[in-house]
């Protein structure tokens, strides 16, 4: 079957599958409320369904994965699903973003199983801002993870932080010497105004410019390498070799390249980031459809994919956060940990 390409002429190249909505930390830029709704249990796509469905996916032309959360890490026995896809022989990438709270159990079952590579996110090497970040403790376990990560994936691991004016871009100097003395790649994520960042405002986005200027203060040029492809990240090179990145998905949104979809761990299919309408594929992979029957359905979709979310909210003028609280709690698919960092 020939890959679909929707109507802005991009192909559908990238999956990323959210295995769980929950999560073990509240970070303020993801999960800033007390209380949230969570997707009913018996919604969970088993294994099999999410193998199903991404044999579907493959069959369309996607060659590379992720699993997401909410924490990826709190799906019981998460490595048999990546053992499933790890068989799955047209994906030649398999990664995982995770908070790294867990990783330190895990990363060997992980890497038997055949997961490629790993991004843990890391917003603070400081206690005490973690704490006041997450809302939890446990800054100790995520490093434990990064150094368990770096001994399993060497060379393949990326560190994300979200950088928040006024919380954490004190540090972003010293969160890129923690990477270069490790070798992991670092990328510093704009504060995105998606799903559930109900505290958003624009003050607190620390552009792209600014933290390119930051690091030109301490390192002379970084040098911009040419390999973006369709990847959110724009990488830099330091005179010493360090590779770091930039996701400026608010200040310089690239979907005019993007290839991605995302599937929620209740099986529902969402066409960009920030859709507000997604595609119930659990309802088809549990009626009894076939993987052909779905992939026709799958391809009819993608083809009239129009989303450019992250543009168009830069074209809005007076920004404020993406959807308000009434509207999440209706419909918590909405959410960021639901639907996929
Ligand atoms: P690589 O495959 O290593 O390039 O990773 P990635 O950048 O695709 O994945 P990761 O999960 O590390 O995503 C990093 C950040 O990029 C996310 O946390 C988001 O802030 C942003 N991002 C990821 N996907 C999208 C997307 O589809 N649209 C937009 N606008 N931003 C995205
Ligand atoms: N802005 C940017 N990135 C976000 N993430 C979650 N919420 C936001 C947001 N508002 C991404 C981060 C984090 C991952 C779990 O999801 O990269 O590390
Ligand atoms: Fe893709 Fe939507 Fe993100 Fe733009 S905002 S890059 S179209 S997912």
């Amino acid at each position: 079957m020939t890959a679909p390409l929707d109507t802005l002429g991009r192909p559908l190249g990238n999956l990323r599958i959210s295995v769980t909505d929950r999560c073990n930390l509240r970070c303020a830029y993801c999960m800033p409320e007390e209380e949230y709704r969570w997707l009913p249990k018996e919604h969970l796509l088993r294994f099999e369904e999410i193998a199903r469905l991404a044999r579907v996916f493959a069959s369309l032309g996607v060659t590379k994965v992720r699993l997401t959360g909410g924490e990826p890490l709190l799906r019981h026995e998460l490595h048999e699903l990546v053992r499933q896809l790890a068989a799955i022989e047209a994906f030649d990438d398999l990664a995982l973003t995770t908070n790294g709270l867990l990783l330190a159990e895990q990363a060997d079952a992980l890497a038997d199983s055949g997961l490629k590579r790993i991004t843990v996110s890391l917003d603070t090497l400081r206690a005490d801002t973690f704490e006041a970040l997450t809302r939890r403790s446990g800054l100790e376990r995520v490093l434990a993870g990064i150094d368990a990560a770096s001994r399993r994936w060497p060379g393949r691991v990326k560190l994300d932080t979200v950088v928040m004016r006024g919380t954490n871009d004190g540090e972003v100097l010293a969160l890129l010497d923690f990477a270069r003395e490790r070798g992991l790649e670092l990328r510093l994520i704009e504060y995105m105004d998606v799903g559930g960042a109900t505290k958003w405002n624009p003050q607190a986005v620390v552009p792209r410019e600014e933290l390119l200027a930051l690091i030109e203060t301490r390192h002379a040029r970084a040098e911009p390498l040419p390999d973006r492809e369709r990847a959110p990240a724009e990488r830099f090179r330091l005179a010493d070799g360090t590779v770091f990145g930039i996701i400026a998905s608010t200040t310089a949104p690239f979907c005019g390249a993007c290839d991605r979809a995302r599937l929620t761990a209740d099986g529902t299919w969402y066409l960009c980031l920030y859709a507000r309408i997604g595609l119930d594929l659990r309802e088809l992979v549990r009626g009894g459809k076939s993987e052909a029957e779905i992939a026709a359905r799958v391809r009819d979709v993608w083809t009239r994919r129009a989303d450019r979310g992250a543009e168009v909210r830069l074209e809005e003028l007076a920004r404020g956060p993406l959807v308000g609280l009434e509207t999440l709690r209706r419909d918590p698919h909405l959410e960021m940990h639901t639907r996929g960092g």
